[in-house]
């Protein structure tokens, strides 16, 4: 079948790889019809990551099921379905709590594994025609019958509108809240959101990326744009010198300031900063435990210049971590069934597998225009 291979930094290939197929009878293979490329996928086009070579990449997938092993009850061939980012086996101590972003039996020795991701176990991604699902039974949401026309709005469920409501999870955000949220990517863009359906009065949204604030603002956020304005004095003028009650980073450690430098600790100081004594802090942006390629020699070593005193002295409280997409997956589905949600609205591009490569160029590039992509590697 034809996939999208990390060969080198900045070197992603449309290859020829072998057929993915049945390998225990609790497997099932889906036929890929949507799968997106994400800001976690940059990570590893910038060289940022030990991921392998050969590896195929795609974590955000769903499709149609083409085949099921002899103990896989649940799912049947051809039903629509969306795949959590993460593994899970479904029957360790993380998983049954909840924890699928934690698994211990998917990727021995580590918690938590994923399609097509570097540290995350040995499988493939679904930016391919066909993927390989481990624990079919327990880790496919099988899709209602508008899966095929909401197509673009349920592969949101994979990972990224999960995600982005976890960070509002983890900050703690209640009816009637302010929230600021720093990054206007996809996931921040969709923490907005979920801050939003959740009733929160004021959200506000920094980035410097004119495209990316205009979709903040056209979901009823407001945009702060950190290339004209101090974010923390906007944040601060906005909710009367108090601060934002919450907060969520949806950046992560290559955080950088409007010029390009990184600054691995901008956003989690300027959050501090911006949130008021007391409030919550949802970290979902990923820091990495070393990064030897970064110029910051703290980060070198997975540390960071965190303004500890302030957090500790506003009592401020913070969650982080990957997403346990299957502990919201079905709920949000809903939303989007009944049309309460349309996350679909940031996506920008539609293109074919054969495209991935240069879309990856676009994407990294942050290039205007270029918010989300979903690829169709395989007709329904
Ligand atoms: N925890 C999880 O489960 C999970 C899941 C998916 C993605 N992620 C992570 O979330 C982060 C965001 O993902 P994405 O797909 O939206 O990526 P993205 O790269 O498309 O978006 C990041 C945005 O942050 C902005 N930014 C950079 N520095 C900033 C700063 N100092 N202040 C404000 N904004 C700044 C960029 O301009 C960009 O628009 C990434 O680190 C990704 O790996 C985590
Ligand atoms: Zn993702
Ligand atoms: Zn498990």
């Amino acid at each position: 079948m034809k996939a999208l291979v990390y060969r080198a930094p900045r070197d992603v290939r449309i290859e020829h790889v072998a057929d993915p197929r049945i390998e225990r009878p609790t497997d099932a293979l889906v036929r890929i019809t949507s799968t997106n490329i994400c800001g976690s996928d940059l990570h590893m086009y910038e060289g940022r990551t030990s991921v392998e070579q050969g590896k195929v990449l795609g974590h955000e997938n769903l499709g149609r099921v083409e085949a099921v092993g002899s103990a896989v009850d649940r799912v049947k061939v051809g039903d629509w379905v969306c795949l959590p980012f993460n593994i899970g086996c479904g029957f360790c101590e993380n998983c049954e709590r909840g924890l699928t972003g934690f698994c211990l039996t998917c990727n021995p020795g580590f918690a938590g594994a994923a399609y097509g991701y570097a540290d995350m176990g040995p499988y493939n991604g679904g930016q391919a025609e066909y993927l390989r699902v481990p624990y079919a039974d327990f880790n496919c949401l099988v899709l209602p019958s508008d899966a095929g026309e909401k197509e673009s709005d349920y592969v949101m469920l994979s990972d990224i509108w999960p995600t982005g409501w976890h960070a509002t999870e983890l900050a703690g955000v209640r009816p009637g809240e302010s929230v600021v949220v720093y990054g206007a990517g996809p996931v921040g863009l969709l923490a907005a959101y979920s801050a939003l359906l959740k009733g929160a009065h004021r959200v506000m949204v920094v980035d410097r990326h004119p495209d990316r604030l205009k979709l903040a603002e056209q979901i009823g956020a407001i945009p702060i744009d950190d290339s004209k304005d101090d974010p923390v004095e906007a944040v601060m003028k906005l909710t009367r010198g108090v601060g934002a009650d919450r907060g969520c980073e949806c950046v992560g450690w290559q955080a950088h300031d409007p010029e390009g430098h990184e600054h691995p600790e901008i956003t989690l100081n300027r959050l501090v900063a911006s949130v008021r004594a007391t409030g919550g802090i949802g970290t979902v942006g990923v820091f990495v435990p070393k990064d030897p390629k970064s110029a910051d020699t703290l980060m070198q070593q997975g540390k960071l210049a965190f303004d500890f005193g302030a957090f500790f002295t506003k009592g401020q409280f913070m969650g982080t971590g990957q997403c346990n997409v299957k502990a919201y997956n079905r709920q949000l589905a809903r939303m989007i069934h009944v049309g309460r949600a349309k996350p679909s609205f940031l996506v920008s591009h539609h293109l074919t597998l054969d495209e991935a490569p240069d879309a990856y160029r676009h994407f990294d590039a942050r290039e205007r225009g270029w918010t989300k992509v979903v690829l169709r590697p395989a007709a329904a």
